[in-house]
């Protein structure tokens, strides 16, 4: 049996960190053994919010991909895709732009948070409300039939769903519509307690951070902005530090430990 093809993919905007490793990185690293696996290092779709620094974007190339072969991606399971590289898929997203209204896409809830994030507003350009159709050339180009989603990229692939089904419904049944995968864990929150760490916020541990730069950051981290001295009872729910712990500590029990101590006030270093 031919086994079914993902395509997954980052935008060369900087090293990874992280959220990238708990959002989708460790979950590609199971799924490159069920499933033919391409990863695209999107670095035309990066333009749409990076066009002043080309550069920039071609040199993180490297780094991203270091920080995969880092993270444990098999090369002799995946198959890695630079955007730039297959113009078509450029070419595709010019026709496919014709199939999808402009309403449609300044509805995107991520595209719409990204835009609020970054302060774009008025100065939001053509080319980055339309990275979602490029998006859907990209899956679509390499036929993918699952695309591992997080909750950031699901309105991405739903924007490609519709785009397949129009497609298929104007011009005959052609296109693979692709299905979400989703992966447990999700969204990782900055070491800043903000809802998501991301380099433009400025809370991120990367994955090639020393540990001299890691130990100084966790040191940092937000916790709980109630507890001033650690004799007193601290909130465990939605508090980075055991946010962390969760999702990277396996010594589970003494997890537990941890936040029993901490909610009674006893964790005083
Ligand atoms: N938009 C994705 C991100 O910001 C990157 C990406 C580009 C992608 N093309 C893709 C992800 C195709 C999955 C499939 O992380």
């Amino acid at each position: 049996m031919t086994p079914k093809r993902i395509l997954t993919g980052d935008r060369p905007t900087g090293k990874l960190h992280l959220g990238h490793y708990v959002g989708s990185l460790q979950n590609r690293l199971k799924l490159q053994y069920d499933y033919e696996t391409y990863i695209l290092i999107a670095d035309v779709q990066a333009l749409t919010d990076n066009f002043a620094t080309p550069e920039q974007l071609q040199a993180n190339i490297r780094e991203v991909m270091l920080d995969y072969l880092a993270v444990g991606v098999d090369l002799n399971r995946c198959r890695f895709v630079v955007q730039s590289m297959v113009p078509e898929i450029a070419e595709l997203t010019m026709f496919y732009i014709n199939l999808v209204t402009t309403a449609r896409l300044e509805r995107n809830p991520t595209v719409k948070d990204e835009i609020r994030l970054k302060g774009m507003d008025a100065s939001v350009t053509a080319g980055f409300v339309c990275y979602p159709v490029s998006q859907a050339a990209d899956i679509t180009s390499f036929g993918a039939d699952c695309v591992p989603v997080g909750a950031d990229q699901a309105p991405m692939l739903e924007q490609t769903q519709e785009i397949v089904e129009r497609f298929n419904h104007l011009y005959g049944k052609t296109l693979v519509r692709p299905e979400p995968l989703y992966s447990n864990f999700g969204r990782l929150v900055g070491i800043d307690g903000q809802t998501k760490m991301s380099k433009s916020l400025g809370n991120a541990i990367y994955l090639s951070d020393d540990p001299a730069t890691v130990t100084s950051k966790v040191m940092s981290m937000f916790t709980d902005p109630n507890r001033i001295h650690g004799t007193e009872p601290g909130q465990v729910e939605g508090n980075p530090v055991f946010i962390y712990h969760d999702a990277f500590n396996p010594e589970r029990e003494r997890v537990a430990q941890l936040k029993k101590l901490y909610r009674r006030g006893g964790v005083t270093r």
